[in-house]
């Protein structure tokens, strides 16, 4: 099996930590690391270096190849990003050009495991399964009816082997009604992000699903490798559609799809509101506040307090407040609707 990080995406949740130079998985929010090397670390239980690779866009090459500047991993840069679908293509016609028959695992580059192990021995069954054809993803059981993430109907009734199970359908982001349904049901799970399968079989499915660029694809086994690569791939990421692997293929493939449902502790980390339930296991404090650098609480509760270091920072007598402070902006919030944070950044587009 080959693993492939998917490392392009560009990040607003967090601000004014994340900036569209600095996404999420650069930043430094968990075990004090960017999450881009704690999903490597992560992964290397399963992976020699030579066996992953790192699909990022040209904007973030050079972060990227900083972070795992001590690895031997292999890096293959986009010219921009044009959503997973393409970053799914690319890295199946690239294995393939270097021989590569076995599964690959295509992983996000910012989420959060706490079971490592679990998570890592999900993955090996999936492999397993999808050797033979298929496209195995891992389901986390769905805790709210979340709309920002895929859902994945198991036929519970129909194990492709012990507690794998055969997927009806997947959909990706329901609208609200829709997950409401589907949470309540028994049989959804949350897509985890995760998808194994041969670089053959996925370009099958680009073939049947997004022909154009599959046969444009084609054009750089002439030119992987070489100084032409860069601009071949260009001409092809200008014409093709921006989209996402699990709209462009998850939901259409008339491949045989299964789900490894998987209890690893996960979570994408989505929000500040998300990060705080992730840290205050580990870090909270009596009351559950999280104090990050130079920072003081007092009468507090459930808060969570970051700051950069560019003056001392307390807050006294709240509860569920989101504080962050770098050099030029501050933010002041409620962990609850940290969700919005996107707005600001929207408002900030607006005013230059
Ligand atoms: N190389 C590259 N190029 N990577 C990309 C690009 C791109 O253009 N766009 C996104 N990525 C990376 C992101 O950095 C992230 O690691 C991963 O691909 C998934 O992209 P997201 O943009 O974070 O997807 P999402 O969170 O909206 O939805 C996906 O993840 C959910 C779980 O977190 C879907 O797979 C959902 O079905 C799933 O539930
Ligand atoms: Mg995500």
């Amino acid at each position: 099996m080959i693993a492939v990080i998917m490392a392009g995406g560009s990040g607003t949740r967090f601000w004014p930590l994340s900036r569209a130079s600095y996404p999420k998985q650069f930043l430094h929010i968990i075990e004090g690391k960017p999450l881009l090397r704690v999903t490597y670390e992560r992964i290397r239980l399963l992976f020699d270096d030579e066996r992953i690779l790192v699909v990022v866009g040209a904007d973030h090459e050079a972060e990227t190849r900083r972070l795992l500047a001590d690895t031997g991993v292999h890096v293959l840069v986009e010219p921009f990003g044009r959503n997973t679908a393409p970053c799914v293509g690319l890295a199946a016609r690239y294995a393939t050009w270097k021989g590569v028959r076995e599964p690959m695992v295509m992983l996000p580059a910012d989420h959060y495991i706490a079971d490592v192990q679990a998570f890592c021995d999900a993955i090996e069954r999936a492999g397993v399964l999808s050797a033979k054809g298929g496209i195995g993803t891992l389901g986390i059981v769905p805790t709210r009816p979340e709309t920002g993430y895929g859902y994945i109907e198991a036929a519970l009734n129909e194990p492709v082997s012990d507690g794998v199970y055969a997927v009806v359908r997947f959909v990706e982001k329901p609208p609200p009604s829709v997950a409401a349904t589907y949470f309540q049901s028994g049989r959804h799970f949350w897509n985890a992000g995760v998808f194994v399968a041969t670089p053959q079989t996925l370009l099958e499915e680009f073939a049947e699903h997004m022909p154009r660029f599959a046969e444009r694809l084609q054009t750089l086994d002439a030119v992987f490798g070489t100084p032409r690569f860069a601009d071949v791939l260009a001409s092809i990421y200008r014409d093709v559609e921006n989209i996402s692997f699990d709209y462009a293929i998850m939901e259409k493939t008339r491949q045989r799809v299964f789900v490894v449902p998987v209890h690893c502790g996960w979570s994408d980390v989505g929000s500040w509101a998300s990060l705080y339930e992730v840290r205050r296991r580990d870090e909270g404090d009596g009351e559950g506040n999280i104090v990050q650098g130079d920072a003081f609480t007092k009468q507090c509760r459930e808060c969570f307090v970051v700051s950069e270091g560019h003056r001392f920072v307390a807050v006294l007598g709240l509860d569920r407040a989101l504080v962050v402070d770098t050099a030029d902006a501050l933010l002041v919030a409620s962990l609850e609707r940290s969700q919005d944070v996107r707005s600001i950044v929207e408002f900030l587009k607006g005013h230059g």
